[in-house]
């Protein structure tokens, strides 16, 4: 049986049709059952749409508190019988509330290595640093903010004319390759999580 999945996104959701190409290539055993975002007319929306899934958006902006939304947000993805939860451009923090929800269940992917480059922008971050290699991260989601425990890091070397839209692109080739990758693993094998590790 698919596992049931929701995706919530903020903008484009090519890390989202990257977990749809996979679960349509039988590479990955999961049903999207829902597509979220906090933000009205959301690319990613229209596009999850189009692929007969889905999708709805819950503003933000309309709640009274952060808590308000998360708790809005975690009633509609227990209604759609959601087990996993998959942030794909969603760019807000959850509330304690939302990580309790689905403990353990709840994946982000972030484009830099972790623990460097964390919040906005990581890909102006890392050549602001002048790193030599950055790349992505997939993690479980706890309460802090890009922090829990990592389960797939894919790197990508810094070339020395690098502009932040070529470097963003190599990242994002691998992003999409990453997080089908991180998923499949966590669905299908046995795994348990030992401090900051995911043992496999
Ligand atoms: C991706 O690069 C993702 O790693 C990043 O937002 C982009 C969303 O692109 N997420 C974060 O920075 C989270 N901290 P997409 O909408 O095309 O998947």
């Amino acid at each position: 049986m698919p596992t049931p999945v929701a995706i919530l996104l903020s903008g484009r959701g090519s890390n989202f049709l990257a977990l749809h190409a996979a679960i349509e290539r039988r590479k990955l055993p999961a049903e999207i059952v829902l597509v979220l975002s906090n933000a009205p007319g959301t690319p990613g929306l229209e596009k999850a749409r189009e692929r007969g899934l889905e999708a709805v958006c819950i503003p933000h902006r309309a709640e009274s508190s952060h808590e308000a939304h998360d708790r809005k947000v975690v009633a509609a993805l227990t209604a759609a019988g959601a087990e996993w939860v998959c942030l794909a451009g969603y760019m807000r923090l959850l509330t304690s509330t939302f990580v309790r929800a689905f403990p353990e269940r709840i994946l982000n992917i972030h484009p830099s290595l972790l623990p460097a480059f964390p919040g906005l922008q990581a890909q102006r971050q890392a050549l602001d640093y002048g790193v030599a290699i950055t790349g992505c991260t997939v993690h479980l989601v706890d309460e802090e903010l890009d922090h829990g425990p990592i389960v797939v890091q894919r790197v990508v070397p810094v070339e020395p004319d690098d502009t932040q839209e070529a470097l963003s692109a190599r990242i994002l080739a691998q992003e999409h390759r990453a997080y089908p990758l991180a998923l499949r693993r966590l669905l299908t094998e046995s795994w348990s999580v030992d401090g900051r590790r995911v043992r496999f």
